[in-house]
């Protein structure tokens, strides 16, 4: 059995559908990775073959003014995911991210390029990945910019403020791939069934700004809206985040046979899910 850890989130709920074979499902109240007593009890209640915890304090900014929880939950919480799937013989697949990089190396991440967190909220994630080596048998998939059906997120923010405006100012200067949780699930899926261990890259192929991004969301979407510059600068948020962190993901396609399609691809059929 495959335990999803966070089942209730953005990519909870989709790798609940993608995952092959019996999948249970936990999430806040029913266990609490902040909790090394929560997280054994499930764990040994449940005996799963495979943990996967796709659980993580994930307000990127909201983490800067609340570092004890982010390191709480993203740092500490995996650190006892991995010694409670330890306990009973399971593999810990813990889901990583691309703030574990500065954005400042020019071309695509490979898994073993050296982390440089600008923010809290990367640093408690990278604390995660180290802590998820408790476990020998640990699987650290990298991601990005990240959309889905079962969460907020910046296609369902740009379609809402696409109905309260006709023009918007989008940043330039951030590159990076935007990723469907459903083809994330599916590199995931690969990856377990390929029995791969250590750290991957996982992202939907080729790269964009957020403002090209917000333009290929509204042409697909038939509107028409009036997109302007804005740099990182200027949109000051509390966060730094890195400018460019493609991930090369070829270790994926090597080890697992899996090419995520590309991210345009991926977003023409996120639309046409959405709207059902
Ligand atoms: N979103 C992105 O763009 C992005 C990019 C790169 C990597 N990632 C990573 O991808 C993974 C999934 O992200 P997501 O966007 O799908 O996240 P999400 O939608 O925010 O879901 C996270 C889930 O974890 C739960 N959770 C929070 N604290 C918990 C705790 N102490 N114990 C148990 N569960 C807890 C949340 O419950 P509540 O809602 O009740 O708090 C929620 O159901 C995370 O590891 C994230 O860091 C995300």
């Amino acid at each position: 059995m495959i335990l999803v850890v966070g089942a209730n989130g953005m990519l909870g709920h989709d790798l609940m559908q993608e995952l092959n074979g019996a999948v249970q499902g936990v999430d806040l109240p029913d266990i609490d990775i902040t909790s090394f007593e929560s997280v054994l009890e499930v764990v040994e209640r449940t005996k799963p073959r495979i943990v996967v915890n796709a659980a993580a304090y994930t307000d990127v900014d909201g983490c800067e003014s609340n570092s004890e929880l982010a390191m709480q939950v993203n740092g500490e919480g995996v650190a006892f995911l991995a010694m409670a799937s330890r306990t009973v013989g399971a593999k810990l697949v813990q889901v990583s991210t691309d703030y574990v990089f500065d954005g400042g190396k020019g071309s695509p991440y490979l898994e073993d390029d050296a982390p440089g967190p600008l923010s809290v909220y990367g640093e408690s994630k990278l604390a995660g990945e180290m802590n998820a080596k408790f476990n020998p048998d640990h699987l650290i998939v990298r991601t990005q910019w990240l959309y889905g059906v079962h969460g907020k997120n910046f296609v369902e923010t740009m379609l809402r403020l696409a109905g309260e405006k006709n023009e918007l100012a989008v940043v330039v200067d951030q590159i990076g791939s935007p990723t469907w949780t459903v083809d994330l699930a599916r590199a995931i899926r690969e990856l377990v069934e390929h029995d791969c261990t250590g750290i991957y890259h996982a992202a939907n192929s080729g790269f964009c700004s957020w403002n090209d991004f917000a333009g290929a969301i509204f042409e697909e979407s038939g509107l028409s809206i009036r997109l302007n510059p804005l740099t990182t600068e200027q949109l000051n948020r509390p966060a730094r985040r890195p400018l460019y962190s493609t991930l090369d993901c070829s270790k994926l396609a090597a080890d697992a046979g899996f090419v995520p399609q590309p991210w345009r691809e991926a977003l023409k059929q996120y639309l046409k899910l959405r709207k059902g």
